[in-house]
């Protein structure tokens, strides 16, 4: 059947699911669309159907559709209040979902091309990146819904005040009157330039179906001016509103209307000419009007009357926190960007390593400080957290950019082969604290290297491989010697201290400068 007239109706017939029934879109306490019923009617009785049409508009107590649609928005608003909650609460799991992923990436670990963590490091990636734009939709969807709900009802606050009420009886009352001519018949002359009738078009009185139509939209309106002109009524009694017109309005009086005040130069039936500013003078209907100061004193001064205290008390606003995505999408970018071949061995040191090469260096604010390998420099801010100042040395452009920007701190960043360096314009350092690359026994390479760079005094503190305590190599026999000899000492650390990146065995070696 719903497809029956829905074709013949032009879409506008529509299941209504929450009634289970089928009716015309936005005909609630409307004049009934005779014509639409008419034709459906038609094309059911074709369809085999037996049809009976009984149409009854007669209007609703205003007041009461009124409280109706002010329950409707009530619960539209709720609606969208719980809309945005939820919308708010994925986008906070989401968000914490990525910052849990990031995690991988925040210690300033970055993806080693080649390595076997490359593909676990590229699929969290991948996860943060899905979750964070996840997060930003809903925080999007759910801040909408929000803006939603709060604006619910204005449009019915608005179209309660008393002087929109008023411009709405004014409208009302062309429209009675246009119905009113439907229903007597009218004339309409049409005259030439020397106002001459040529034509006249001679409308009948409304007949049959037409006239129908025409009676139940005059009820309509009639019930609808009734209820507005009590509205405005009481609001002029309570003083919220004047009526204004010919009869309260001279000719030098300053009124406001349309954000200006002027001074009413003529006054007509239905406007006012008024002189704003610049001797702009603009016909101003008498409903625009806001308030009126009459110099004369020969009348009460209507001053101060403006826009009506029949607002209602102001509902809570929706609010649903906002997420600061911008900030979690640039960490995130940040941590992830960043990728470097395996051979450089970039595994940074977690803050548990970070804090023991912290407790063995004994590092006091002032104290040059020598971090040779520094990678994304975790272990350099450590250090300038102490108030050491803080030269680095990296090898990787990438790696360095990155570690300035993370440790805005630090004193200079040298993007060069610390195997290379011969000299440093700093004579030399209090401190070397240092996590080198291991591998074929660079750690040794890198660590006898620092030692040169050691004042008298000074301390290398140094996270290498634990084979340097075993290894029968003469590179590493000479290398124990040397620790032996400056009277240092190795420590291992716990097993898996570089997890998940590494699950090389390592250790912590303390060597004093030789005096
Ligand atoms: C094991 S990571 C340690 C990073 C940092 N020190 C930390 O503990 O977080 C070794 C770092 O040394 C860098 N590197 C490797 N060979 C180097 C060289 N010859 N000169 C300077 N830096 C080097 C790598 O790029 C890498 O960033």
């Amino acid at each position: 059947m719903y497809e029956i007239v829905r074709k013949w109706e032009n879409g506008r017939f529509t299941f209504f699911p929450s009634i289970g029934m089928i009716g015309l879109r936005h005909s609630r306490d409307r004049v009934a669309d005779r014509w639409a019923i008419n034709k459906a009617a038609k094309a059911l009785k074709a369809a085999g159907f037996e049809v009976e049409v009984e149409i009854d508009d007669t209007p609703r107590d205003r007041a009461q559709v009124l409280a109706d649609k002010a329950d409707r928005l009530e619960d539209r608003r709720h609606a969208l209040a719980a809309k945005a909650e939820r919308h708010a609460g994925r986008a906070a799991a989401a968000a914490e979902r990525a910052n849990d992923l990031s995690e991988r990436f925040a210690g300033g670990q970055p993806i080693l091309l080649g390595h076997h963590s490359e593909r676990g490091a590229r699929r969290d990636q991948k996860r943060m990146d899905t979750a964070m734009r996840k997060s930003v939709e809903e925080d999007t969807a759910a801040q909408q819904a929000a803006r939603r709900a709060n604006a619910v009802g204005k449009q019915a606050a608005y179209s309660a005040r008393p002087r929109v009420t008023a411009r709405r009886i004014k409208k009302l009352e062309a429209d009675l009157r246009r119905v009113q001519r439907g229903l007597d018949g009218y004339e309409r002359v049409f005259r030439n330039h020397r106002g001459e009738p040529y034509y006249i078009e001679k409308h009948e009185p409304a007949t049959g179906q037409h006239r129908e139509r025409l009676l139940a939209e005059q009820a309509h309106i009639e019930n609808q001016l009734a209820y507005e002109r009590q509205q405005l009524a009481a609001a002029t009694q309570e003083g919220e509103f004047v009526e204004w017109g010919k009869h309260n309005i001279h000719v030098g009086d300053r009124v406001w209307a349309w954000g200006y005040n002027g001074l009413a130069v003529k006054t007509n039936p239905t406007t006012v000419r008024l002189d704003f500013r610049d001797h702009w003078q603009p016909k101003v209907p008498y409903t625009d009007i806001l308030q009126v100061e009459c110099p004369h004193g020969d009348k009460p001064s209507l001053a101060g009357v403006s826009e009506p205290a029949r607002a209602q008390p102001a509902r809570p606003k929706v609010k649903v926190p906002k997420l600061d995505t911008e900030q979690l999408q640039a960490a995130a970018r940040r941590a992830s960007s960043v990728r470097v071949g395996r051979d450089r061995e970039a595994f940074v040191s977690p803050p548990a390593v970070v804090d023991k090469l912290m407790e063995l260096a004994d590092i006091q604010p002032g104290m040059a400080v020598l971090e040779p390998s520094a990678g994304t420099g975790n272990i350099a801010a450590a250090a300038v957290e102490r108030g050491a100042v803080v030269d680095c040395v990296e090898i990787e452009h990438s790696l360095a950019n990155l570690l300035v920007e993370r440790v805005p701190g630090v004193n200079c960043v040298r993007r060069q082969d610390f195997l290379d360096l011969e000299q440093v314009e700093q004579e030399a350092y209090d401190r070397i604290v240092m996590n080198p690359p291991f591998s074929g026994g660079k750690d040794i390479a890198h660590v006898t290297h620092a030692l040169r760079f050691l004042k008298p005094g000074g301390r290398l503190v140094a996270v290498m491989g634990s084979s340097v305590i075993f290894q029968q190599t003469k590179v590493a026999e000479r290398f124990r010697a040397l620790v032996e000899e400056h009277g240092g000492e190795f420590e291992p650390l716990p097993a898996g201290s570089f997890a998940p990146a590494t699950d090389a065995n390592t250790v912590v070696v303390v060597i004093p400068a030789q005096d």
